[in-house]
């Protein structure tokens, strides 16, 4: 099919290249001429294993092309727009622009008959306001959410756990059935599919990210108790997930979630149940966001009180800046905000990470950074591990004793073995445990 992409960011790069790897004929469309010469010569404007490698086979093939031109999207059959809705400048709402602005662009070069997919996360009402748009062009709209996780974005788009088409129940048949042709491989693979109407859609996408930001400050706030009692949150959460109705996953506690999605989806959520006049029902999201907040400045809390309240002047190793592993993606990132708030308190902080340092530098040019793991520790009075890297997973206790002035470890994410590094004299404190 011919397929054209609006936006070539996270989403929209990736939805393009593999789509062309499942053999559809696709145009990548974004006003940003760097990004486009980047993605044109098999580069990435950011760190996503196996993203290269699709985008330089796309590319070679000539099934996929770059361009910031929009008319090129004219022979398209299936447009999707995946474009940003980051959080409001001026409030907790998503910013709309970047989706108005594709419609726009988009506009003058539909077809009639063509069918406009949107994919990105927006505010429930958006689909059915965006279906009149395109309605008096004679196109139709689907809606059709992404549920990718960073670092596994290939994975997630080209094996989708399942498959949501939100549609026009007017034209559902016809629209599902040139659904189906785009995600052919996975329909084939019996990935489950629910058609439904543009409100369940928009919604499935914001629910399923409240609900997994729910459950990690969940298992944060059970952290918050355990450790007033002298409990292990990590053994709790084993218990817990042992139930298959509860599940282990999303139950890691530490120092919370970040990221481009879930911290601004649920506060966009918040803000449009408002609207609604049903701000009740999602109260508790204000609560999930505030746990979330609260881990970060408890990690700089335990750092601080282990120099006896004062770090000003001490070398403090802070390990990892992404938002998670495998990711260059420091938004809302609570391992840079944790680099920050430490450094603002006068320590000599030394960030490492593996991937995530120039995004870091750009948003916080007064940090120290530095891309050898020894040199971060060298010297290092306490190291605190904030994002869980295999690098640093797999520190020797012994070895790393070796380097740091004052064997003093934080791992807010609960990955290392505390006996083991107790054993090699550390102090190794956990979030929760
Ligand atoms: C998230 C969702 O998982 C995807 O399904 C969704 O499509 C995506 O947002 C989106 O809306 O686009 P992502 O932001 O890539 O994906 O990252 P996650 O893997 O969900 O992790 C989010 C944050 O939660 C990370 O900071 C991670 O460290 C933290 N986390 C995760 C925990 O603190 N504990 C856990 O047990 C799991």
């Amino acid at each position: 099919m011919r397929i054209s992409v609006f936006g070539c960011g996270y989403l929209g790069a990736v939805h393009a290249a593999a789509m062309a790897s499942l053999g559809h004929e696709v145009v990548g469309i974004d006003p940003d001429a760097a990004k486009i010469a980047l993605l044109s010569s098999g580069r990435t404007p950011f760190f996503e294993p196996g993203l290269p490698e699709l985008l330089t086979a796309g590319l070679a093939r000539g099934r996929l092309r770059f361009t910031t031109d929009p008319s090129e999207a004219a022979a398209a059959d299936v447009h999707f727009v995946g474009v940003g809705t980051p959080q409001r400048k001026d409030g907790t709402g998503a910013d709309l622009t970047y989706v108005d602005q594709a419609i726009a662009d988009l506009l003058p070069y539909l077809r009639h008959g063509a069918l406009v997919v949107g994919k990105s996360t927006v505010p429930v009402g958006t689909a059915a306001r965006l279906a009149k748009i395109v309605g008096a062009v004679g196109a139709r709209l689907a809606w059709n959410p992404e549920f990718l996780r960073e670092g596994y974005a290939v994975k997630d788009t080209i094996e989708p756990d399942r498959l949501v088409y939100g549609l026009d129940a007017a034209t559902a048949e016809q629209d599902a059935a040139l659904l189906d042709e785009v995600y052919a491989s996975a329909i084939a693979h019996d990935t489950p599919r629910i058609v439904t109407d543009y409100a369940t859609s928009e919604l499935v996408k914001v629910a399923a990210n409240s609900f997994l930001a729910t459950k990690i400050s969940f298992i944060n706030a059970m952290a918050e108790i355990a450790e007033v009692v002298g409990g292990d949150v990590t053994q709790l959460a084993d218990a817990l997930g042992h139930d298959t109705r509860i599940g282990r996953r999303f139950l890691n506690a530490g120092v919370g979630f970040g990221g481009g999605c879930l911290p601004k989806d649920i506060r966009a959520f918040a803000a449009r149940a408002e609207e609604l006049g049903r701000g009740d029902s999602v109260a508790f999201l204000k609560q999930v966001d505030e746990i979330n907040l609260r881990r970060r400045q408890h990690m700089v809390d335990r750092v601080v009180d282990s120099f006896g309240g004062i770090v000003h002047g001490r070398r403090v190793a802070v390990l990892g800046l992404a938002f998670k592993p495998f990711s260059d993606d420091v938004r809302d990132s609570p391992a840079l905000d944790i680099a920050v708030r430490l450094n603002g308190l006068g320590a000599e902080v030394m960030s490492h990470d593996p991937e995530a340092i120039p995004n870091s530098r750009r948003l916080h040019p007064q940090l120290t950074y530095t891309e050898d793991l020894d040199e971060a520790l060298e010297g290092a009075e306490a190291v605190v591990l904030v994002t869980e890297w295999n690098v640093y997973r797999g520190l020797d206790p012994v070895a790393t004793a070796a380097k740091v002035a004052r064997p003093v470890i934080f791992d807010g994410r609960n990955v290392l073995d505390p006996p083991a590094w107790r054993a090699a004299g550390w102090t190794c404190t956990g979030m929760g445990r």
